[in-house]
């Protein structure tokens, strides 16, 4: 399992983190990003939603965010993205980490996600993390892409 190295800080998100998130949202997701709108909502839903930022001192910008529901027994993982430059040094298995303290910390016992059936990096992300298959939403996305349902169990 990758460390990131050199350490990158997490901390809660901020409505003034909205622009950066919008810049990674778009180099993440550059089929479908969520809109600014989208994001001031999901900002707007607070204590329910929990978004995390990854934010190096001294350098402009976010490497990445995720996002939490936590209505209920079981969380929802909203969103993970991590910017393409900084990829493939565990920043997404960090950021992921903290969703899963955040839903134990919330009384959650299980996690829930959507993934794409073709998003391989992200499947072996959950996978490894002890995410498993719930059901096969199929042609669920514009693209006619399936989407799988994913969830990880929580121990205390
Ligand atoms: C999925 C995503 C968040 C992973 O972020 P990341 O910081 O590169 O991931 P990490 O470096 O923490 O790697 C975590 C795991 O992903 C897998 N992985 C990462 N890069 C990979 C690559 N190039 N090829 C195959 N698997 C890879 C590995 O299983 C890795 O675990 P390991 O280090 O224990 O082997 C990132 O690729 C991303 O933002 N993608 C676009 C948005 C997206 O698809 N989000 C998920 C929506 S459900």
């Amino acid at each position: 399992m990758s460390v990131v190295s050199p350490p990158v800080p997490l901390r809660p998100a901020t409505w003034r983190d909205i622009p950066a998130m919008l810049a990674v949202e778009r180099a993440a997701f550059p089929d479908e990003p969520w809109d600014e709108a989208a994001l001031w909502s999901e900002l707007a839903s607070r204590p329910r939603r929990a978004y995390v930022v990854a934010a190096r001192e001294g350098h402009d910008g976010l490497e990445g965010y995720a996002g939490l529901d936590l209505a209920g027994d079981v969380a929802d993982v909203m969103t993970l993205a991590v910017h393409p430059g900084s990829r493939g040094r565990g920043l997404g298995a960090l950021l992921l980490g903290r969703l899963h303290d955040l839903a134990r910390e919330a009384g959650a016992t299980g996690v829930l996600l959507e993934v794409r059936s073709g998003n391989e990096v992200a499947r072996r992300l959950y996978a490894a993390r002890g995410y498993q298959l719930v059901r096969t939403r199929e042609r669920y996305y514009r693209s006619g892409e399936d989407a799988l349902v994913l969830r990880k169990e929580l121990l205390p």
